[in-house]
């Protein structure tokens, strides 16, 4: 595996920060994504089976909004049951169009899904999402572009970031576009800390990986042992704060620079932020989208919404 330049950075410069961090995008090495995978079949993790709940119960009325012979571009690699669900629905595609940063599972996700839709026209796209990009030109021309972001992966990003993503997917919907986003609710704060904080300890596995992930192959030399797994929701700002707490005093080495972990400091690795309708509504709007229709489970845990440009 070859180590960039930017991406080192990045991490020395998350672990000289005061508030020590590791980007949530360090989780998915291959044990990292398997972890993940298993993470969603948990039974406190309700995200995953809520939002393919919710794609199931209303797949009728999301086709008929998608409208025929439309682009589909799913920001991420399209792996998911949920994609298939709206694909196996979706028979009058003019293309899909998955976009990741990482080449390697994308054509990878690509190759299954060309197999399994053989008359859909699958067009990937090595791309970061989170900056404009170029969109490719599918055989048949696209009436409209519809966006897919399923998962509540906005939820990782803090505000401002996740205005910019939302302006970015304005930007590559066009005009008449679309975008079919997964956005996780805010809810009674039992229910979202058990879902981060499994009784099997999946998550804390996810969470400590992300030091072997690191260890492995930008040369740090953590000791994953002397760290802990915790997730906490902060009510106040409606998300997840998830760290890797120390137990020990550690230095730890990454290139000739060197990071002094003292005894009860956290690593912040991931947010993940839980959204009121209202309040969803607000951050769409600011990026120019108009919300045509939201659908929840029947105990709104969770929501798929189908937003217009306007
Ligand atoms: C993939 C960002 C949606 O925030 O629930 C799951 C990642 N982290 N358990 C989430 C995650 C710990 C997940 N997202």
């Amino acid at each position: 595996m070859t180590v960039s330049r930017p991406e080192l950075e990045e991490i020395v410069d998350g672990l000289s920060a005061d508030q020590k961090q590791i980007s949530p995008k360090y989780f998915y090495d291959e044990r990292g994504s398997k972890l993940f995978d298993d993470i969603t079949r948990l039974p406190e993790y309700y995200l995953t089976n809520t939002e393919l709940g919710i794609m199931r119960d209303n797949i009728d009325e999301i086709v008929e909004l998608v409208g025929k012979q439309a682009s589909l571009i799913e920001f991420g690699s399209g792996s998911s049951l949920k994609t298939r669900v709206l694909l196996e629905h979706l028979s009058e595609l003019a293309a899909y169009v998955p976009v990741d940063i990482s080449e390697e599972h994308l054509y990878a996700s690509a190759e299954r899904i060309r197999a399994r839709f053989p008359h859909i026209e699958v067009i990937p796209v090595v791309a970061d999402f989170t900056k404009e990009f170029e969109l490719p030109e599918p055989m048949v021309l696209p009436i409209r572009n519809v966006i897919y972001f399923p998962g509540s992966t906005i939820g990782n990003f803090e505000h401002d970031m996740a205005m910019e993503l939302l302006r970015v997917m304005h930007h590559e919907a066009g005009k008449n576009g679309a975008l079919l986003i997964g956005v996780d609710l805010q809810k009674d704060p039992e229910i979202i800390e058990s879902a981060y904080n499994d009784a099997a300890g999946v998550t804390a596995e996810f969470n400590l990986n992300v030091l072997e992930h690191l260890n492995r192959d930008y040369g740090t030399n953590f000791d994953v042992d002397e760290f802990s797994h915790s997730a906490n929701y902060d009510v106040e700002k409606g998300r997840v704060v998830i760290e890797l707490v120390s137990h020990a005093d550690q230095k730890v080495e990454l290139g000739d620079t060197q990071f002094d972990i003292a005894d009860g400091e956290a690593i912040l690795t991931e947010y993940s932020h839980k959204y009121t309708l209202e309040g969803f509504r607000e951050m769409a709007s600011a990026a120019g989208f108009n919300v045509e229709k939201v659908w929840t489970d029947a105990n709104r845990l969770f929501s798929v919404q189908f937003l217009m440009r306007d």
